[in-house]
C-alpha cells in the first residue's frame, strides 16, 4: 500500500473507533514523509467559511507544500483564523460555521463521509495566540495527548522528547510535577507546542503563537519552527511582517472585500514565495499591506 493509501485507511475512522486506535510514530514519520516534495498537503479549492450563512472568508483557492513554513497575513478581521481552523475541523465546533468547497489533507477530502475530527486534529495541532495550557502539572500536559490514546508505554520517553523538540527540557526536567501555571508566557507557549508534539502531528498550525511574547521568546519559537520544519508541515497565522519573512517560504496574503452594499467577505488575494510577496508583490492591495500603507 502506498503512503497515500496508509493516510486514508487511518484518516477514515468513525469516532467509536479512536479509543482502540494506536498510530504509531512509524506511521506518523511515514504519513509525514509522506508527501513527495512537490505534493502538497493540502489542496484547498474554493473554500468558503460562512458564519450563520454569511461568508468570512470566500472561494479560497491553494495549495500548502510539505514540510514547509507557510505564512498568512492581513489585516484584522479578514479571516485568517477562520480560514486556519478550516485546516483541523476546528470550526465544527463552533456553532453557525459551515465551510463549503475541498480541502484535500494529503489527497483524502478532510470534510468527507467517515473522516473523524478527532483523529484529524490529532494530526493536525493547534497552537493559540495565548498560550493555553491546562491546569495541570508540566509533566501531565505533554502526557495527556499520549494518555487520551491509551499510549501509556514508554510515557516518560514520550514526555521528555516531545520537551526537547520544544527546546523546553532543559528549563523543565527538574519541575516536571509543578503546576504549568508556573512558567513563564513563553514557556506555556513552547509547553503547548511540546504538547501538540506529543502525539506526533503532521503539520501544526499556529495562531499568532507570539503575540504575547517578548522579543527573546518570539526568537526561540521561531527557532523551534525552524527545527521543526524538517518533519512537520506549518502553518503560521501572523501580524508581524518581519516574522513573515524572516520565518516563512511561501506567503498568503488575505484582505477583506468589502461590496456596494457595504458586505465584507475575506478573499486571498496573492500567494507566492515569501520573498516575492514582500518584495515584488503582484497585486497593488500586497503590496499596500506590507509596505504598511493599509490594514
Ligand atoms: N465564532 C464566530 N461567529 C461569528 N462570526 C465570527 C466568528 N469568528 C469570526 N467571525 C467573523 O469572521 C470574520 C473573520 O474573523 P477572523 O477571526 O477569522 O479574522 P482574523 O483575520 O483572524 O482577525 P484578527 O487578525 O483580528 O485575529 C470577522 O468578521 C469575524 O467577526
Ligand atoms: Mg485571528
Amino acid at each position: 500500500m502506498g503512503a497515500r493509501g496508509a493516510t486514508r485507511t487511518l484518516l477514515v475512522m468513525t469516532r467509536a473507533d479512536v479509543p482502540n486506535v494506536t498510530v504509531s510514530v512509524d506511521d506518523a514519520a511515514t504519513i509525514s514523509g509522506a508527501a513527495p516534495s512537490g505534493e502538497p498537503v493540502f489542496a484547498v479549492d474554493g473554500v468558503t467559511v460562512a458564519y450563520q450563512g454569511i461568508p468570512a472568508i470566500a472561494d479560497v483557492t491553494f495549495d500548502v507544500k510539505a514540510n514547509a513554513i507557510t505564512a498568512l497575513i492581513g489585516p484584522s478581521g479578514c479571516g485568517k483564523s477562520t480560514l486556519l481552523r478550516s485546516f483541523n475541523r476546528m470550526n465544527d465546533l463552533i456553532v453557525g460555521a459551515k465551510v463549503e468547497g475541498l480541502i484535500e489533507y494529503h489527497g483524502v477530502d478532510l470534510y468527507g463521509q467517515g473522516v473523524d475530527p478527532v483523529e484529524v486534529r490529532r494530526r493536525i495541532g493547534m497552537v493559540f495566540q495565548k498560550p493555553n495550557p491546562f491546569p495541570k502539572s508540566i509533566y501531565d500536559n505533554v502526557a495527556f495527548g499520549p494518555r487520551l490514546r491509551r499510549n501509556r508505554r514508554g510515557l516518560d520517553e514520550i514526555v521528555e522528547r516531545a520537551l526537547t523538540r520544544a527546546a523546553l527540557w532543559d528549563e523543565v526536567k527538574d519541575k516536571l510535577k509543578e503546576s504549568a501555571f508556573a512558567l513563564s508566557g513563553g514557556q506555556q507557549q513552547r509547553l503547548c507546542i511540546a504538547r501538540c508534539l506529543a502525539v506526533e502531528p503532521d503539520v501544526l498550525l499556529m495562531d499568532e503563537p507570539c503575540s504575547a511574547l517578548d522579543p527573546i521568546a518570539t526568537a526561540r519559537i521561531e527557532d523551534l519552527m525552524e527545527e521543526l520544519r524538517q518533519d512537520v508541515t506549518i502553518l503560521i497565522v501572523t501580524h508581524n511582517m518581519q516574522q513573515a519573512a524572516r520565518t516563512s517560504e511561501m506567503t498568503a496574503f488575505i484582505t477583506t472585500d468589502v461590496g456596494d452594499d457595504g458586505s465584507r467577505v475575506g478573499r486571498l488575494v496573492e500567494y507566492a514565495e515569501t520573498g516575492t510577496i514582500f518584495t515584488t508583490p503582484t497585486d497593488s492591495r500586497t503590496e499596500g499591506y506590507v509596505t504598511g500603507r493599509f490594514g
